[in-house]
């Protein structure tokens, strides 16, 4: 193992009865930075996550986690993990105090170390206005905050992050994105599942595409983006006619609303650009607006797999 990972994977294959859904899954995850696995619906993050986190399991390679085999020093692994599973794991009826309390017991503090702690976590992640209400009544981003909080207990070196925000508000989804800043500013190594292009593109230092049980690409949000080599010119036309003249003189791009066009124009796009303004002009229609827009990791999903993100 090379001590400067906190994670690494090599060949992990697992199989659900006849079905294979991780089919040789290579990962490193250098201490104190974030890797997101982004993948769709089914690509086997939460497999991956629970087989990291010795819940699950596997057929086939290496796994280490803080330098602990995940086969065979299960409780290495589970002393240096925390994870935040994928559905809340809080118990409605009792307080978010009384629920980090009973998660430090169950971490074998004793009942004084219990409370402090328990204090403490409310406060850092904005709860303790809301420590003594029952947590059916939170709002889902109160809720991830408690079940994060609950997996910080122990203040862990690694963490496991499954899907955080899915199903939240653009705001809670926002307040989790600077949370999670904080963790990795205090050290920590993250590994987190999403679905989300932006969230990776927010937050990861690397980012793994998974998709079908393989990484099909890897690489920094700008590497992913230049693999794509494209940029898109977005013209919009002042009514139809100039939209279906446009379409004519440019060939086969698609209109993407009712009065705009999207056209593919290379990275370095200065004389691309001006070749697509020619031939408009050449057919005398005119844009009323033109904007060229980076590739996005959607568009890089879509490159890599011949599909949109979470279509299959
Ligand atoms: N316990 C299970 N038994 C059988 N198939 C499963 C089980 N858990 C997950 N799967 C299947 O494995 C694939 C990967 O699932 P999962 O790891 O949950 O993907 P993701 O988290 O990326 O959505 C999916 O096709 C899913 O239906
Ligand atoms: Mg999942």
């Amino acid at each position: 193992m090379d001590p400067g990972y906190a994670i690494e994977v090599s060949g992990l294959r697992k199989s659900y009865g006849a079905v294979e859904v991780l089919k040789g899954v290579d990962l490193r995850v250098e201490r104190g930075s974030l890797l997101a696995l982004l993948g769709p619906n089914g690509a086997g993050k939460t497999t991956a996550v629970r087989i990291l986190s010795t819940l699950l399991t596997y057929d086939g390679g290496t796994a280490t986690v803080n330098g602990y085999d995940v086969a065979t020093q299960a409780t290495g692994v589970r002393r240096s993990i925390g994870l935040t599973g994928q559905q809340t794991a809080v118990d409605g009826l009792l307080t978010g105090y009384e629920n980090l309390v009973m998660m430090s017991r169950l971490f074998r503090l004793r009942p004084a170390a219990a409370r402090a702690r328990s204090r403490e976590l409310l406060d850092r992640f904005g709860l303790s206005d809301a420590a003594d209400r029952q947590v059916k009544t939170y709002s889902g981003g109160m809720r991830r905050r408690l079940d994060l909080a609950i997996s910080l207990i122990t203040a862990p070196p690694v963490l496991f992050l499954d899907e955080p925000t899915t199903g939240l508000d653009p705001r809670s989804r926002g307040e989790m994105w600077q949370t999670v800043r904080e963790l990795l500013a205090g050290g920590v190594t993250v590994l987190l599942t999403t679905q989300y292009l932006e969230e990776a593109d927010q937050l990861a230092d690397q980012i793994a595409v998974v998709d079908g049980g393989r990484v099909v690409a890897e690489g920094t949000a700008t590497q992913l983006k230049q693999r794509v080599g494209a940029e898109r010119l977005e013209l919009t036309f002042a009514d139809q006619r100039s939209v279906g003249a446009a379409l004519t003189a440019l060939g086969a791009d698609q209109p993407r609303a009712d009065r705009e066009l999207t056209v593919s124009v290379a990275v370095d796009h200065a004389s691309d650009v001006k070749r697509v303004l020619d031939r408009l002009a050449d057919s005398g229609v005119r844009p009323e607006r033109l904007f060229v827009a980076e590739p996005t990791l959607d568009d890089v999903f879509l490159t890599l797999t011949g599909r949109p993100a979470g279509d299959r």
